[in-house]
């Protein structure tokens, strides 16, 4: 991608009704774990135990966005930016889980969606981004098919308070991540681990994702309904038939374990095997369920991963080439910077028929941000950002229904096992002081989402 062409870029070539914003997420930028009658959530105990995030750090203060959430809500008006998703605390809004209700935590969501709206900044809510309340991972957390109740009594508190003012929700961040990770690999919360924690997961939270949508629906009639997931370009380290059969498994694992059967199609089985296992947990009524007709999907996209056959990982039989390996350049995650992902990304998931609209709920990079006097000069971000949005804009051209675009993310916040190694904001957050600074990637979103390009 040449200089001249991002200088090209500019917010009208993506139509009037495009929703731009930011995303965030409850436990990366709260803080106050035990405020007003707050519960537990299943990461405010991984934090606390040793050795599970880098530096042994935790989110107890986090971005303090709890108390300074007028703050940072002014800056997003500052920013120009016209849409915020941010996420409910389920331990907040009910401590044990299930009942009874926090009031606190009701008034304090109250607040923060009242004053969005008298900003003029449409609010967007995620009902579940990682966070489970501990008192339900005491009782097996998502492996208890308990999980599907629980989670749609918590969405009728959520829609009965919440549906009057807010119109678009999203019912759970990336499903494959937090049961990947969480459950499988124990490297997230709630840190458990092995196939069959894995499998039971799966299962529970599809049927979780619809049934919460259903809820949403018969309590919000008006509401734009919609689900994240998040999605990786995979591609195979070389012509050999077995690399490019890992590569498709590893895309099956990734991409189509949980959106094909929301769409109706039923798990990919036949694309990993180790899937069919999945069917001692399935009961006859569970086809039906795990479908709904979302109004849209969100895509969460930062990178693309080469794939190879291996024989040592159990299950996929797939190793990825990392981007260090490759020489490529990445970002302090260690993902390769890889626009066109995006495009092959929205190309792939337009060609599921179920799938009405597609907005890209998230997308951002972590740099090694610096401060010098006062300014945080990010322009590898900034070129992130326009990179992907040409990607973006390539593929809307080319008649993909995609209708909206939002950063990861507001500020710097808590990047769950990374701790506060990783930044990902368009401001700059000092978490000894909590004073933020507008990066430059900052400055150029507000130009550009002002029309000054
Ligand atoms: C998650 C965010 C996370 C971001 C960067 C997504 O997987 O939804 O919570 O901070 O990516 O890692």
């Amino acid at each position: 991608m040449n200089k001249t062409d991002n200088s090209e870029l500019n917010k009208a070539q993506f139509g009037d009704n495009f929703k731009w914003g930011v995303s965030t997420a409850a436990f990366q930028i709260e803080g106050a774990h035990d405020a007003d009658g707050k519960g537990l959530s299943i990461w405010d105990v991984f934090t606390s135990q040793k050795g599970k995030v880098k530096g042994g750090h935790h989110a107890m203060t986090a971005c303090d966005f709890y108390s300074s959430y007028k703050n940072d809500i002014l800056l997003l008006g500052e920013l120009n930016i016209p849409n915020f998703r941010f996420s409910l605390s389920w331990s907040r809004i009910l401590p044990n889980g299930t009942s009874p209700v926090n009031q606190a935590g009701i008034d304090y969501y109250n607040q923060v969606i009242d004053f969005l709206l008298e900003c003029g900044i449409e609010p967007w809510i995620t009902l579940y981004h990682w966070d489970l309340p501990h008192e339900l991972e005491l009782k097996g957390g998502w492996t208890n098919r308990d999980s599907i109740a629980w989670f749609e009594n918590y969405t009728e508190i959520c829609a009965q308070n919440f549906g009057d003012r807010v119109k678009n929700w999203m019912i759970i961040n990336e499903p494959s991540v937090f049961t990947g990770a969480g459950y499988f690999l124990g490297i997230h919360a709630p840190g458990k681990r092995g196939l069959s924690n894995y499998l039971k997961a799966v299962h529970h939270v599809t049927l979780a994702t619809t049934a919460g949508a259903k809820v949403l629906r018969n309590i919000v009639p008006d509401a734009n309904i919609g689900t994240t997931f998040s999605c990786t370009h995979i591609e195979p380290a070389s012509t050999k038939k077995r690399d490019v059969a890992a590569a498709k498994r590893v895309d099956t694992l990734l991409n189509r374990t949980f959106i094909e059967p929301i769409l109706g199609l039923g798990y990919p089985q036949a694309d990993l095997p180790v899937l069919k296992k999945l069917n001692r947990y399935i009961l006859p009524e569970d086809e039906k369920n795990m479908a709904f007709d979302f109004d849209f999907i969100g895509l969460q996209c930062y990178t693309r991963e080469i794939v190879r056959a291996s024989i040592f990982t159990p299950y996929v039989g797939a190793a990825l080439v990392t981007a260090e390996k490759r020489n490529v350049p990445f970002t302090e995650m260690k993902w390769e910077v890889y626009p066109p992902s995006i495009y092959h990304l929205l190309k792939k998931f337009d060609t599921y028929k179920g799938i009405k609209k597609i907005i890209i709920t998230e997308n951002g990079a972590a740099f090694p941000d610096t401060v010098s006097n006062g300014e945080v000069k990010d322009n590898e971000r900034t070129k992130y950002i326009q990179d992907h949005l040409q990607q973006l804009l390539k593929a809307k051209k080319e008649g993909v229904k995609v209708e909206g675009y939002f950063v990861w993310s507001l500020t710097d916040n808590f990047e769950w096992a990374e701790g506060y190694h990783t930044r990902f904001g368009l401001i700059y957050v000092d978490f000894d002081t909590q004073q933020r600074i507008i990066k430059q990637s900052g400055q150029w979103f507000r130009k550009f989402l002002s029309n000054h390009i």
